[in-house]
Parts: structure tokens; C-alpha cells; sequence
């Protein structure tokens, strides 16, 4: 597919700093943009899903420009973010004679953005690479900021490394094919970055949200303002000493029912906990006097209607009890003298990062919606 009209938002990290495209067709006419990044090879690292649909395009477009390409691919989902899958990228990078100018490309979803782009970071001490990002979630929210990893037995990323992309390409053609659940699950994200600072990005959201689905203009305009939004708070705070903390909003409770529910992607996947979670943040944000219930009835109106859950009894097979869900979220945070830091809510719009609270008000919060949410 030609391009059409192509977005250009920038990250500016001094000499880190990068662009991210967004536009429909940009796969095709990926080999002159990496090209220009003055690479000679390119190892193109992928997953058995995405590989057989895009690979050869951005191979053929690469060869075009005169680099040398190899393909490296993997199986889908989150248990190739491992160690074992590491060595494998690292050994077929090396094998493939990537030098320090050359390239490693992600192509995929965040699975293959952040081992490839950890995979980066580490051969020879650091290459550079690209983000092809293929699902919603990564287009708008893992492919941009430069956190890269794997899971450990201890948890999900926690063996990683901060390390910039050169530059993303967000072709949203390239959603076209893509699940309803995942163009939901990453849906969720782009409402997050309303309710974070841009009560009017969450309006346009509610009257425009079709056009995403879709992949109208609108889907464009939605991982445009998604990757400004996200690029201005990695400007700000790059490695999350602060600010980046409101990029968690939803997240608390998102991960405590993915731990729970045993990461297994058939009950629920990352952006369904983060809906519920954004709803929780909201409705905690609510019970805390915080925030004007009305703001908390129009989240959960806003990802309910674009067929997301949004409440605990949402989740297939149960999320636990509250006990377990305190356990799970203190894995997650650091409980410091039996308080938590959350990420909270004023209004739509109006996040904020509170820390010092009580786990005792979580758990009264946590009961009440255990028993308001039972079918
Ligand atoms: N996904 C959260 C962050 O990049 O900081």
C-alpha cells in the first residue's frame, strides 16, 4: 500500500533523540528511512504470527536500498521475553555480522519491541535499532521511551535496559488485520493518555473512538497524539525518577489481575486489566473524596462502550479475593510501612502520583467493589 499522509512526532533526548512516524503505508517505503539511518545490515527479528505477513515487504524494501537483511523469528507471546530467547537474538545478531554502525529491527508487537530492543542494547555493548511496531498497544505505547527487557522468574520485566530507538515506523495499515480484542487492549492505553493530562483528547476519544476501530483518519490522529502525549513525558523523565510514573495510571490494579490470572492471555491480556484498572483508579480516586463520581461513570461509560471491562467481575474465571489482590499489588509496588503509591485521579485529565497510601483504605475500597461487582 502507498503511503498516504505520514505524521511526524519527535522525541528530543539530545543526541538520544528520535522520530516517530505515524501513517498508513509506511512499511513499503521503510527501506529509504532506515536506509538514511546509514546502516549497512539489518537483522529484522520478528514472531511467527507477523513474519509471514510483513517480513518479505520490509525485506524487499530494505534490499532496495542496498542493506544487507536477515530475518530472525521467533514464536509469539510473552514467554519468548526470555532469557533462553535472548541468547538466541544476541547469537543470531552476531552470527549475522551486525556491527556496531549496522541495525537490529523490531518487527511485531511488544513482545518483539522490547527482547529486540534489550537484544540491542546488549550485542557488542549497544546497536542501534528500529521499532516496526504491528499492534496498537506497541504503536502507542512499548514501541516509544526506550524501556526494553525480559521477564525473570521474579516477574515480568525485570532484567532490562533503557535504549532509544533510532526511529519508529507506525504503519497503521498494519492494524487492519489485527484481533478486535487487541485493537481494544490497546485502545485502552490511548484512552489513558486523556485521563493522564488531556481532558479534551479524552472528549475527542469519546466522539471519535468508531474512526480508530475503523482505520479511518482518525486512527492516525488517535497514535499520533497517543506518541506525543507518551514522548512528552519521556522527555520529561526518561528514566522514571518521576513523572513516568503517570504512564501507570490503571497499572496497579492492571498488573494485580494479570498476576493473578496467571498472564494467561485466554482470561485476560495486558490493555482489558489496564481498563479495569483505569476504571478502579478512578472510582478509588472517588472513594478517597478525590475525584467527582460523575468523571468516574464517564471512563467507565467511555471503555465500555468500545467493549472493554471494566470491572473486577468482568474477569473470565474470577480475580481472586481482596487478599489476593493485595498480595499481587504488593509484588508490584513498594509496600513502605504499610503504604502503596498509586496513580489517582482529580477528574478526567487531572492525574496525579499520590504516594503514602494506606493499604487499609485499598482493602475497605477493594470489598466494596468485590461485593458491588458480583454478577
Ligand atoms: N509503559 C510505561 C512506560 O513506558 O513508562
Amino acid at each position: 500500500m502507498p503511503e498516504k499522509s505520514v505524521t511526524t512526532v519527535p522525541v528530543p533526548l539530545g543526541d538520544r533523540s528520535y522520530e516517530i512516524l505515524v501513517g498508513r503505508g509506511l512499511l513499503e517505503g521503510a527501506g529509504a528511512r532506515i536506509a538514511a539511518l546509514g546502516a549497512r545490515a539489518a537483522a529484522i527479528v520478528t514472531d511467527e504470527h507477523v513474519g509471514p505477513l510483513y517480513a518479505e515487504t520490509l525485506v524487499e524494501a530494505l534490499r532496495r536500498q542496498g542493506l544487507r537483511t536477515v530475518v530472525i523469528t521467533l514464536p509469539p507471546g510473552e514467554a519468548t521475553k526470555s532469557y533462553a530467547s535472548l541468547e538466541q537474538v544476541c547469537d543470531a545478531v552476531l552470527e549475522a555480522k551486525i556491527e556496531r554502525g549496522d541495525l537490529v529491527v523490531a518487527l511485531g508487537g511488544g513482545v518483539m519491541g522490547d527482547l529486540a530492543g534489550f537484544a540491542a542494547a546488549v550485542v557488542r555493548r549497544g546497536v542501534r535499532f528500529v521499532q516496526v511496531p504491528t499492534s496498537l498497544l506497541a504503536q502507542v505505547d512499548s514501541s516509544v521511551g526506550g524501556k526494553t527487557g525480559i521477564n525473570s522468574r521474579h516477574g515480568k520485566n525485570l532484567v532490562g535496559a533503557f535504549h532509544q530507538p533510532s526511529l519508529v515506523l507506525a504503519d497503521t495499515a498494519l492494524l487492519d488485520t489485527l484481533p478486535l480484542r487487541e485493537m481494544r487492549a490497546g485502545y485502552a492505553e490511548v484512552v489513558k493518555y486523556g485521563l493522564i493530562d488531556d481532558a479534551r483528547f479524552f472528549d475527542w476519544c469519546e466522539t471519535n473512538w468508531r474512526g480508530v476501530f475503523s482505520g479511518e483518519s482518525e486512527r492516525d490522529e488517535a497514535v499520533a497524539q497517543s506518541c506525543r502525549a507518551k514522548a512528552a513525558v519521556v522527555v520529561r523523565d526518561e528514566r522514571e525518577d518521576g513523572d513516568r510514573a503517570l504512564l501507570n495510571l490503571g497499572h496497579t490494579f492492571g498488573h494485580a489481575l494479570e498476576r493473578i490470572t496467571r498472564y494467561d492471555s485466554t482470561r485476560l491480556v495486558h490493555g482489558e486489566g489496564v481498563a479495569i484498572g483505569l476504571c478502579l483508579a478512578f472510582r478509588f480516586s472517588v472513594t478517597l473524596g478525590l475525584c467527582p463520581a460523575a468523571d468516574a461513570e464517564r471512563v467507565e461509560a467511555h471503555l465500555s462502550a468500545a467493549g472493554l471491562p471494566t470491572r473486577l467481575n468482568h474477569v473470565p474465571g474470577g480475580c481472586g479475593t481482596v487478599d489476593e489482590l493485595l498480595d499481587a499489588m504488593a509484588q508490584d509496588k513498594k509496600v513502605k510501612g504499610g503504604a502503596l503509591t498509586f496513580i489517582l485521579a482529580r477528574g478526567i485529565g487531572q492525574s496525579f502520583i499520590a504516594h503514602d497510601i494506606a493499604v487499609e483504605s485499598v482493602r475497605s475500597f477493594l470489598e466494596g467493589e468485590n461485593s458491588t461487582s458480583q454478577p
